[in-house]
Formats: structure tokens, sequence, C-alpha cells
């Protein structure tokens, strides 16, 4: 961030998210105190002072990284490629006795190899310290310190200093995976497009690891998601351990440790029960949660009212698959018999669902687990609305 001393002309950032989750991020940033935000598929663009980085960091709960943008060069070869990379002040940004990894990612670019194209920028950037210091970076590409990324499209290239590290999602919680989690802020993104605030109670009654009660109850508690990991900017040259723990002292004073939500988890599998139980334990959000082993066809509501939030097994096998045909309309009919007053939201790659389950979904919306396609359905559980089966519902 030695482009610009905290206070001057505002930096560029680009924070990639989960797709489908641009418009949510896109608010998050606003509330966080971004200015300029513009979405572009797979993150958001927008501009800021350096404490706005690390505040964007340490709070962000949909961005997957803030990448603070080096430079934006036209293009047409690899020589062009270098050249561009090579004119960045990489001697001021991080020192070289730190291990460097170079990703690219493009769209539509002319270049034939992206391997080419990074291997290029690693040399570019370690001849420039090679120039200025006598000594360049050594590459690791499992653990690096400090990450750069460059982004082809057909005629521009962008090059970015990674100031996360790893990826946001990764919470610093160790924590311990159900069965297919959901990524961190992927579950954070759902809650969000569910409406769910924490004063409303929530329940997930197939909560497996237990990600969305983990996000939930730091929501409601208001922790910091990145409360208890380290950041890449704070390895790199201009990094300002003042402003850091100004944002830090803002994260505590936003701390609410005495708050008692109605969050419940359930899970049919006692394995899965106790997972969520030991990564809400090291969050340190046991008491926020209420959770028991349960059958959701089975279970009934903690509360008259509230919101149903939750992401069922996906089969991949033939069996699996047929096993959940079985499912969805019993599981449609339990929500009918028992959670009138709830408002459902499910979240599932099966798009065989909203016809199974016999509901009528009020929204559905696309978001991608990594490559999967997926949706999120909203199924309103409120009485008066409930409709008998509907065999041509939406998919
Ligand atoms: C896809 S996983 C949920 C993963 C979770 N969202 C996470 O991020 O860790 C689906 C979960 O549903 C549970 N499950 C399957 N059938 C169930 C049932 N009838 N009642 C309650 N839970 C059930 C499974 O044990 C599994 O943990």
């Amino acid at each position: 961030m030695s482009a610009s001393a905290p206070g001057s002309a505002p930096l560029a950032f680009f924070a990639p998210c989960p797709r489908g989750l641009e418009a949510a991020l896109a608010a998050e940033l606003s509330r966080l105190g971004a200015a300029d935000t513009a979405i572009a598929p797979g993150g958001v663009s927008f501009r800021g002072n350096q404490q706005l980085c690390y505040r964007v960091n340490l709070w962000s709960r949909l961005a997957s990284r803030v990448l603070l943008l080096l430079g934006s060069f036209p293009y047409r070869d690899e020589q062009d490629v270098y050249a561009a990379a090579r004119g960045l002040p990489w001697p001021e940004l991080f020192d070289p006795a730190l291990t460097l990894r170079v990703n690219v990612a493009a769209i539509g670019s002319p270049l034939r190899s992206l391997e080419f194209a990074t291997l290029r920028i690693k040399d570019a950037v370690c001849d420039a310290f090679r120039a200025a210091r006598g000594v360049r970076p050594s590459v690791d590409t499992v653990q690096p310190q400090v990450r750069v990324h460059a982004f082809l499209e057909a005629l521009r290239l962008q090059v970015y200093l990674d100031t996360s590290g790893d990826a946001l999602f990764k919470r610093g919680l160790g924590r311990d995976a159900g069965e297919a989690p959901l990524k961190e802020n992927l579950a954070a993104g759902l809650l969000e497009l569910s409406g769910w605030d924490p004063t409303q109670p929530l329940l997930d009654p197939m909560c497996g690891g237990g990600t969305l009660l983990v996000e939930a109850a730091q929501r409601a508690l208001g922790v910091a998601p990145g409360a208890r990991r380290r950041f890449a900017f704070e390895r790199l040259a201009d990094f300002s351990a003042a402003t850091w723990a100004e944002v830090k002292g803002e994260a505590a004073e936003a701390h609410k440790p005495d708050f008692v939500p109605l969050i419940f988890g359930a899970d049919l599998l006692g394995a899965q029960v106790e997972a969520a139980r030991r990564n809400l334990r090291a969050a340190g959000l046991e008491g926020a949660v209420q959770l028991k082993q349960a059958n959701v066809l089975e279970v009934s509501p903690p509360t008259p009212s509230g919101v149903m939030l939750t992401n069922p097994p996906y089969g991949v096998r033939l069996s699996e698959q047929e096993e959940l045909a079985a499912f969805y309309p019993r599981l449609g009919d339990a929500l009918k018999a028992r959670f009138t007053g709830w408002n459902g939201w499910i979240f599932t790659a099966d798009l065989r669902l909203p016809k199974l389950i016999g509901l009528r979904p009020a929204a559905r919306i696309v978001l991608f687990n990594g490559p999967l396609e997926c949706r999120l359905y909203q199924f309103p559980l409120v009485r008066g609305s409930l409709r008998p089966k509907t065999p041509d519902a939406v998919a």
C-alpha cells in the first residue's frame, strides 16, 4: 500500500467472492466504508485507504480476499506482461526475505500459456528485486508469505497484491469439517440473503459441522470474522501497527459477548452434532447456540416463528439420488405440518427439490458453491400461504 500514504488519494481494490454474492458483498463493503463499489462477475471493486483495507479484511463476512490494485496495463503478448510487471515498485512493497507466489487468472486472453505468463511475472518481480537489492524472493507455491495476482482480459492486464494471505473464509478457527461443509463466506452470504437478523430465531435442522450456526452466532455477537487470524498486510513494507490497532480496537468495541441469540442447530447424526459443538467451542460461541441430535422429519420448532435455513445432503450416486427423491416429499410434509409461521430457506445443488418437496418457492437465487451451480429457495411457511402440491412448480 506504499502507492499512497494513509489518508491520501484512495487506493483501488478488488474483493472476489462466491458468484451470486456480488450485490450482497457490495452492500457489505459500503457499510464498512468503501467508496465507488462496482460489481463484476465474481467480485466487487472499490476504493478506500489503508485503514479501510484492514477493516475489510477483518470484518468482511462475504469476501474471499482483498486485492490491492498495483496497476492496469494494455498488453498483447508475454513481453508486454513482463514489462508491465517489471515496472512496478516491488522492492518498496515487501521484503525479499518473504516467499512469493504468483497467481494468474484469465478471461478471453490471447496468451497461449497462463503458466508461462505466471513465470514471466515471477521473473519480473525477482528481476526488480535483484536490480534494486541484489537479492530476490524465493517461490513457495504452498504457504507463500506474499501473493501476487494477475488478471488477464483480452487487451488489459491488472496486477494486484494480495492483502489477505489465506482466503478470508478461513476464519482461523481450525474447524472440524463436518460432512460437505459450506465455505464460511458462502454460509454468511446465505444468512444475508435470507434476510435473517440476529433479533430473530434461527434454526438449521441439518447443521452438519455447523458452518451456518458459527457464522450466525458471530454476527449476532458482533464478532469480527477475522478476529482470530493473521493477514498478509501485516507483513507488507507499509504495514501500520497504529492503524491496525485502531481497527482492532473498533472490533473490540463492537463485540457484544452478553447478547444471547436464539440460534438452534440439529442433525440426525450425533457425530455431526459433536463436530458442530467443537466448531462453536473453538470459536468461543458454544453458549450462543442450542444444539441437539434430531431427525428433521420429527423435530419440533423451538419457537413459534423464525428463519429456518439449511442445506440438506446432496447425493451424487444414483442410490443417493433415489433416497433424496424419497426424502424431499417427507421434508415438505414435515415443514407444512409443524413449521407454520416460519420462513424456510433451503440451499441445494439439486434442482429437483422444489418439485419434489411440494412447496412453491417464493424466491430462488442462483449461487455457486465453487464451480457447482446451486439455488437458495425460499419457502415461506407463513399461515395461509401454504398451497397444495404443484406438479409444475419451478425448478
Ligand atoms: C450437506 S450437510 C450440511 C453441511 C453444513 N451446512 C456445514 O456447512 O457443515 C447435510 C447434513 O444433513 C444431515 N441430515 C441428513 N438427513 C437428515 C435428517 N433426516 N435430519 C437431520 N439431519 C439430517 C447430515 O447428517 C448432514 O450432516
